[in-house]
């Protein structure tokens, strides 16, 4: 399969195909997307709450962002992957955030990075970028800040804010971004950032009009027991088939029908006699 890079991304956009993204965090979800096609791959640090259990994406680390992208890129072969700064991790200063994207492509095998924020970011991409990494923007709704936003609410519904959306995207396109998520704004807005830049929108509760999709890869899969957004799709229920077997397991164990035959290895009679007798 060919990989997929930055160029073919943007080749993407210049010809009207759409971008498939999906988080991914271990190695056979990665390789089982990596297998269905997926352009690009996210070790999101969504983790934090869909993996780990946290409420938000706060309490992450740079070390748990290098353990899943590990995992990941051992498993992924052609889509181009991405990991997230996690929070506070490129905020300090120039030097810890190239410090922190280097070890997250370096140990983590990550071939860009994504970091959250606006035109405050424009100089940190560009010095990430001058140094060979790739960097992914994220617009709108960035759950990094939830305690700063007072929650995870649609962002740019007002005049004023949807027009500081569009011009952060101007400023990260112009800071050497080569794609920017935009996550929960109207529509209408994000069709419009779409259609003013020349690098893709990936877009996640941000309607149809982006370049690209990203989901998150447990809430699409129905692999929660907890709250799924609303701008979710479950395209597979697999918390029911996880539980359905789980019972089934329970029931075969308890009543004593699991194992069978067929799992289980014997001694031949000769052996089984000498050691019996
Ligand atoms: O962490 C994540 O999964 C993300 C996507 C929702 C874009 O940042
Ligand atoms: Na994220």
């Amino acid at each position: 399969r060919k990989k997929v890079t930055v160029r073919t991304l943007l080749n993407m956009k210049k010809s009207g195909e759409r971008i498939a993204m999906m988080t991914a965090y271990d190695f056979p979800t990665a390789k089982l997307l990596s297998d269905a096609g997926l352009h690009v791959l996210l070790i999101g640090d969504s983790l934090g709450m869909v993996v780990q259990g946290h409420d938000t994406t706060v309490p992450v680390t740079v070390d748990h962002m290098v353990y899943h992208a590990n995992m990941v890129s051992r498993g992924a072969d052609g889509p181009l992957i991405v990991a997230d700064l996690p929070f506070m991790s490129y905020h300090a200063s120039l030097e810890v955030a190239m410090r922190n994207a280097a070890r997250i492509m370096q140990e983590g095998g990550a071939h860009a990075v994504k970091l959250e924020g606006g035109r405050e970011m424009a100089a940190t991409v560009s010095h990430l970028v001058d140094a060979g990494v790739p960097v992914m923007a994220h617009i709108g709704l960035t759950p990094q800040s939830v305690h700063a936003l007072g929650g995870f609410a649609l962002q740019g519904k007002t005049l004023a804010s949807a027009q500081r959306i569009l011009d952060d995207a101007l400023a990260l396109e112009a800071a050497g971004a080569f794609a920017i998520v935009l996550e929960a704004v109207p529509a209408q807005l994000a069709a419009l950032v779409t259609q003013r830049l020349s690098i893709p929108t990936i877009g996640i509760g941000a309607g149809p009009g982006c370049d690209g999709q990203v989901l998150v890869f447990h809430d699409f899969i129905g692999y929660t027991s907890g709250y799924i957004p609303k701008h979710n799709k479950r395209f597979a229920d697999l918390a029911d088939t996880i539980q359905g077997a789980a019972k089934a397991y329970v029931e075969e164990v308890t009543n004593g029908t699991f194992p069978e035959e067929a799992q289980t290895v014997r001694l031949d009679d000769d052996a089984w006699d000498a050691l019996s007798l």
